[in-house]
């Protein structure tokens, strides 16, 4: 059975073909998590922050999800770069989609789980510093939910149906 390609804009092919800030960070301040690796979805955010001014200096993701959530991720490092952590907590998956020329419905959990590995490295960040600025949302964002349920129904179907056990390629295809 041949699969219809997905419709995916020059953008979003340009960063999964050419994917800027890729890459573990060694020296990261924080980095985060988000998404299994038992169903192949997931993302790695990197951040270096400037203790004193609170601004990201660096950010790099490794992603082991599909060609719109290399592109998601890509373009977020992007947007967060040189950016206050205040400001880039503020940053949605609908402003990644925007940024991206659009992003297909059924990929829309894409860009959602990038964000919130970014959420979880900023919440992180402020638990180690010890401190909890009032801007930060003591409850999930839904980027942050939706990880969680993500990464629940992956250990259910690992459970059920032995789903895992290996990864999915970064660079396998543009599915
Ligand atoms: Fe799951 Fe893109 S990260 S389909």
């Amino acid at each position: 059975m041949s699969r219809v390609p997905l419709p995916y804009g020059a953008k979003i092919l340009e960063l999964f073909r050419n994917p800027k800030n890729l890459g573990r960070m060694e020296d990261a301040t924080v980095s985060a998590v988000a998404g299994s690796p038992a169903c192949g979805d997931m993302i790695a955010i990197y951040l270096k922050i400037d203790d004193e001014s609170e601004v990201i200096t660096e950010a790099t993701f490794e992603s082991y999800g599909c060609a719109a959530n290399i592109a998601a991720s890509s373009i977020l490092t992007e947007m967060i770069k040189g950016k206050p952590i205040k400001e880039a907590w503020k940053v949605s998956w609908r402003d990644i989609a925007e940024e991206l020329g659009g992003l297909p419905s059924v990929k829309y959990h894409c860009g959602i789980l990038a964000v919130g590995a970014l959420k979880r490295a900023i919440r992180e960040y402020y638990r180690m510093r010890g401190f909890h600025p009032d801007w930060l949302p003591e409850e999930l964002t839904r980027e942050e939910k939706q990880a969680l349920e993500e990464e629940e129904l992956a250990k259910v179907l690992t459970r059920k149906i032995g789903v895992g056990g290996g990864k999915k390629s970064d660079r396998s295809g543009e599915d």
